[in-house]
């Protein structure tokens, strides 16, 4: 079996931060999204994967190398336009050839793994195997009918009166069969070719595709508050580790990671917190649910539940939390405490104390 992940699109849910940095390299527990994908695939013992990007990103193979690192081999293949999830599979025909295959959407995160839905596959190989969740509002997502023997009568993409709560998680198992349906669709509303349109064709031509309840925790991590509810839920598993340097004057609970080559000096650090390598913190309290990444400095600053994003400087900030803070980003108090400055980029979303 192959992998394709799906990491094209344009992530305008997650602006400004994906003006600068593709939404599948965003940190969560201080490691791109794309990261824990590529490890739960390979933890199915699957080893070539091929990643659907947009054609002019280079930003994904400069972070993620050749696979390497993780045990893997990646295959990069280029998608000019986001044109939809079953034209991302359409173009990666040449490097699926005749494999089956896994599909996972490269945004989405199911930390808990698909180790059953992968075994339900190999033993029954029906043509598709969905991966479903529950939902409160399916009108997002992918949504499916299933009969009382976990097989998919119908199949609609965000329906404004969902026949089910039934949501299709990003993760997908395919036999060669869709390669002839995905050919077969016809732009969506929005201007797609939808894979759930595909799967249809498959359930139209009396295929069988079979869907498994998943009860682990899945997120879409298009939004801030879907990176930082993952952030906080991968955090609940955080092993300790105290690499870096830690003052007298410090008060650590809870489990804490302080990476390599890492300062902390006068401040109190309540876990779970991740505080990345070469980052400087002094005078401050850090926690719970927060992953500072590599190379920040931290200066008389209150933050919890928070991801701050390589090289930032946050310095004289109280009260700050729920926040996602962009690479090499500065966050300051000003001279007087009346007044604010700001230099804001396009989409971006600032909260202050009224
Ligand atoms: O998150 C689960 C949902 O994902 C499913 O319930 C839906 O049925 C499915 O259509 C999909 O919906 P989204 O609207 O959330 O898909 P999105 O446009 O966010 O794309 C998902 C991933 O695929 C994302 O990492 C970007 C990538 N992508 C997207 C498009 C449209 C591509 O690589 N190429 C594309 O052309």
């Amino acid at each position: 079996m192959k992998a394709l992940v799906l990491a094209g699109g344009a992530g305008t849910r997650l602006r400004p931060l994906s003006y600068s940095l593709p939404k599948q390299l965003i940190p969560v527990a201080n490691k791109p999204v794309l990261q824990h994908i590529v490890e739960s695939i390979r933890d199915l013992g699957v080893t070539e994967i091929g990643i659907v990007v947009g054609a002019r990103d280079t930003a994904l193979a400069d972070a993620m190398g050749d696979g390497s690192r993780y045990g893997v081999a990646f295959t990069w293949i280029p998608q000019d336009r986001p044109l939809g999830l079953a034209h991302a599979v359409r173009i990666a025909r040449p490097y699926l050839g005749d494999s089956d295959f896994l599909m996972y959407l490269g945004d989405n995160m199911l930390p808990d793994g698909v180790a059953g839905p992968a075994a339900e596959f190999r033993a029954r190989r029906p043509a598709a195997q969905l991966v479903v969740s529950r939902v409160a509002d399916p009108r997002e997502f992918g949504v499916a009918e299933l009969d009382g023997e976990g097989r998919v009568v119908r199949l609609a993409e965000k329906p404004r009166q969902p026949r089910s709560d039934l949501a299709l998680t990003g993760v997908y198992f395919f036999t060669p069969a869709i390669h002839r349906a995905v050919e077969n669709v016809t732009p969506s509303a929005r201007g797609e070719l939808e894979i759930t349109d595909a799967i249809q064709l498959l359930i139209e031509e009396g295929l069988t595709v079979r869907a498994g309840h998943y009860r682990g925790y899945w997120k879409d991590t298009g939004r801030a508050e879907d990176v930082l509810d993952c952030n906080r839920h991968l955090l609940r598993s955080l092993r300790p580790r105290l690499a870096g340097h830690i003052g007298e004057e410090c008060e650590i609970s809870g489990a804490v990671v302080i990476e390599e080559g890492a300062r902390v000096l006068r401040s109190r650090i309540t876990g779970p917190v991740v505080i990345g390598a070469g980052t400087v913190v002094e005078d401050s309290h850090i926690g719970p649910d927060t992953c500072v990444a590599s190379h920040c400095t931290l200066r008389d600053v209150q933050l919890s539940d928070s991801i701050v994003l390589d090289g930032a400087t946050l310095s004289g900030v109280r009260g700050l939390y729920g926040s996602v803070i962009g690479r090499h980003a500065l966050v300051t108090s000003g001279e007087g405490t009346e007044r604010h400055r700001l230099l804001v980029g396009d989409h971006t979303r600032i909260e202050v104390a009224a």
